[in-house]
């Protein structure tokens, strides 16, 4: 069955992402089709859709982390026709065919049941990064860190994983302290999102001392290198400290002081092959959080059409929030 997707080829044919229609055979081993109903655009499929960074690992492929659809054809019986479900990470979008189109071939592994309380288009905007702030939040309470014990600090607090982060946080009654580079968000960060403080990237950005007076009981860091660094050094006693990304570096040069003087944690979140448990109870999370109150994140929705210009935009800034892509027409 034809249907229209975004498509990439090796870069060294040096052919463009293009939308194109296109005619998967169903693949035996993936015995459910979906037809997509809402994907979205991350960081990530940014980069695969320009190719400046090899998050493609088998080409010819459709990109798109994240899909949002229904069950139009089962070999499983847990997964009937109409049912509407979510998936996001398992490598779809880098080493499966993604969620950038009309259709979608999954592995039963990787779907989640929608809760009936979420809209397609706001599972949508929650997404991979919505999950990856509920799994560094559910990351926190496991680890014993309660609102009592101090405030938490989020850093890259105005990009998709920092807003969840510290809308989630602060819904559950924590002192979110957001960093950020964006002078104009911190309007949004306190009075929409619910931050309680601001401090400037740049307290952060430069090299870290080994320890720093103490003063949060947790962080959920979005950037790596000095700003991770820095957080774990000014940690309280006992703290937890959730390391996510790395949209300041990859490298993570620190000391073991905050480590042995002071019995600070430091855990990492992989999203994209978190165990099914895991990923089940952030979605219900999800669900009970926004039965209570609306998804305040900003999002626009684009369509299939406009996703590779999109793409472009995202890369050079110029678009900001989660960007929902209508993929059916
Ligand atoms: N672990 C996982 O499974 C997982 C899942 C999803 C994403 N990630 C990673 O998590 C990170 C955040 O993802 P996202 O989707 O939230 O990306 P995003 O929307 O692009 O947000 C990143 C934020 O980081 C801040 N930032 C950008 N450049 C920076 C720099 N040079 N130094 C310090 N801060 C900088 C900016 O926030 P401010 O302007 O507010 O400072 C920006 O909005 C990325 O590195 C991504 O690869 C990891």
């Amino acid at each position: 069955m034809a249907f229209k997707a975004i498509w990439l080829t090796d870069p060294q044919e040096g052919i463009p992402a293009t939308l194109r229609d296109v005619d998967l055979p169903p693949l035996s081993h993936y015995p459910i089709t979906l037809r997509v109903l809402y994907s979205s655009l991350n960081y990530k499929d940014a980069l695969a859709i320009s190719a400046k960074a090899p998050i493609v690992r088998q080409f010819p492929l459709i990109p798109g982390i994240d899909m949002v659809g229904e069950v139009i054809a089962s070999e499983v019986e847990a997964w009937p026709v109409g049912k509407q479900v979510v998936v996001t990470g398992w490598g779809i979008g880098e080493r499966h065919h993604g969620g950038l189109a009309e259709m979608f071939y999954a592995k039963e592994e990787w779907l989640e049941e929608l809760p009936t309380t979420l809209s397609p288009s706001s599972a949508a905007a929650i997404g991979t990064a919505g999950l990856t702030a509920m799994l560094a939040v559910l990351e926190l309470e496991q680890q014993g860190i309660t609102p009592e014990q101090g405030p938490i600090i989020v850093s890259g607090a105005s990009g998709g994983v920092g807003s969840f982060s510290t809308w989630i946080l602060a819904r559950l009654g924590f002192e979110v302290i957001a960093i950020s580079g964006d002078p104009t968000s911190a309007e949004y960060l306190t009075d929409i999102l619910g931050a309680h403080s601001v401090l400037p990237r740049s307290e952060f950005s430069a090299p870290a001392k080994k320890l720093l007076p103490e003063q949060w009981a947790g962080a959920i860091d979005c950037v790596g290198s000095h700003t991770l660094a820095t957080i774990l050094a000014g940690a309280r006693r006992n703290a937890c400290v959730v390391a996510c990304g790395m949209a300041q570096g990859l490298d993570l040069t620190t000391s073991v002081a905050p480590f042995i003087l002071r019995g600070i944690r430091l855990v990492g979140i992989d999203s994209v092959y978190c165990a099914r448990r895991k990923r089940h109870q952030a979605w219900r999370r999800f669900a009970s959080l926004l039965s209570e109150a609306p998804l305040p994140v900003s999002c626009q929705t684009i369509t299939l059409q406009q996703t590779i210009e999109f793409a472009d935009r995202l890369l050079t800034g110029e678009v900001r929030g989660r960007i929902i892509v209508k993929t059916a027409s």
